[in-house]
């Protein structure tokens, strides 16, 4: 059974909720599932923009026939090829072979890696600036390579004003019946979820959304609608401030993130000697995470947020302790930068998780790797609290 939702003038919602999905790209958990968006203009001419994940197939081709309502359909207009996106695209192509997909030269090579299908035919190959007219609703392609995937592009609607912006200011979750953002809360729990969705899916290329913000600055935009989460009605300058802030690398919060790597708990213990003494020196924003515990999206996300970050380790086979040698990686390869760095090792032999974390600090862009280091050989004793107690002060004094 059909379940379209009409959002505006001849613009209607057919993609859904996938709440069964326990890991999104097979990596980042989903408590809260994820949607795929997918819409449909229904003009003098159709046009449906983007399509869905495998999971929810069936629903959305119901969805599209209940709106196409035996109309043909004339365009399937191909943003993003990732098969979150693109899965279904054969099976539309299948059952509306009239349709002429859009996408641009790399849309094309992606379809036809993806799928043996025949497209050329079928195929209109658009460019920066091209124009679709649909009758009233006039289409114009802005491309956004690497706001996820090369082939990446947006669609501005001129006629009414909006942005279908693929994968850009997007979240995990679903939507509980009300599709906008000024009908969603937006509180502190989906802004983590839109920030864990952008750093860890379009976190790496910063410039790249900083180009499409200052194109899409540029178009008068009344509603975004992206393919995951809620449309951006009303209040989109929230988000889009934060896209912001996050290409930029900017942190939203000056405070301290203390994450710590530890098998038998003495690394822990001065990770939480550590916390417990910058809340007496005042700061108020500091948050702690066990990176065994804790999926590394997470602590990508809040390294994200926060200005400074306390890496506490313990030394595991001459390295830093794997989990955490993990998610020093995920940051270097979420290109985060601009981050002031304070370390703190264990090791009972042969201690190297400062020296290799450093390494890995240093040659991030415009990192500050504080002064006081402290070694902890085994447990942290009496002594060393003065060491401690320094590395507190240099914190609270670059904050
Ligand atoms: C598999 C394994 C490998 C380790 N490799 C090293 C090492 O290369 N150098 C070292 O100094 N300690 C090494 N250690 C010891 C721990 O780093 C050390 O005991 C540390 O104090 C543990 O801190 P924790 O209490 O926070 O777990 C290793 C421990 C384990 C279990
Ligand atoms: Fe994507
Ligand atoms: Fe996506």
């Amino acid at each position: 059974m059909h379940n379209e939702r009409k959002i505006g003038n001849e613009l209607f919602y057919v993609g859904g909720n996938d709440r069964r999905i326990a890991l999104f790209e097979n990596v980042y958990p989903v408590p809260d599932g994820v949607t795929y968006n997918s819409y449909i203009i229904k003009d003098e001419k159709t046009a449906l923009l983007d399509t869905v994940d495998s999971a929810i197939a069936d629903r959305f081709l119901e969805n599209v026939s209940s709106v196409l309502n035996g109309k043909k359909l004339d365009y399937i207009i191909v943003n993003h090829m990732e098969p979150d996106h693109a899965a279904t695209l054969t099976r539309v192509i299948e059952k509306y072979p009239e349709a002429t997909v859009v996408g641009n030269t790399k849309t094309l090579a992606f379809i036809k890696q993806f799928f043996d299908i025949d497209i050329d035919e079928h195929f209109f190959t658009v460019k920066e600036g091209d124009e679709l007219s649909l009758g009233k609703h006039i289409l114009t392609f802005v491309m956004a390579p690497l706001v996820h995937w090369p082939e990446v592009m947006v669609t501005y609607d001129k006629t009414d004003k909006v942005l279908f912006s693929a994968d850009a200011f997007g979240t995990f979750g679903t939507l509980s019946g009300n599709l906008f953002s000024d009908e969603y809360e937006f509180g502190a729990k989906e802004k983590a979820e839109a920030r864990r969705y952008y750093t860890n899916i379009v976190g790496k290329y910063g410039a790249q959304v900083s180009a499409l913000l200052t194109k899409a600055s540029k178009l008068d935009i009344d509603m975004i609608c992206p393919l995951h989460g809620p449309v951006w009605r009303n209040n989109i300058s929230e988000i889009v401030d934060l896209y912001k802030k996050w290409a930029a690398y900017e942190p939203e919060e000056k405070g301290v993130l203390i994450v710590y790597g530890s098998i038998y708990g003495n690394t822990e213990n001065a990770a939480e000697i550590i916390a417990g003494k910058l809340a007496d020196s005042g700061v108020k924003k500091i948050a702690v995470y066990d990176a065994s515990k804790t999926d590394a999206s997470y602590i990508v996300a809040e390294a994200f947020k926060y200005s400074h970050i306390i890496i506490a380790c313990a030394t595991y086979n001459n390295e830093p302790f794997t989990k955490v040698e993990t998610l020093i990686t995920e940051l270097k390869e979420h290109n985060l930068s601009k981050r002031t760095v304070a370390l703190v090792e264990n090791g009972t032999w042969g201690p190297q998780a400062n020296k290799k974390i450093a390494e890995v600090f240093s040659a991030m862009k415009d990192m500050t790797i504080l002064e006081s280091k402290v070694t902890v050989k085994s447990s942290l004793k009496q002594e060393q609290l003065a060491q401690i107690d320094a590395l507190v002060a240099e914190v609270k004094a670059s904050l």
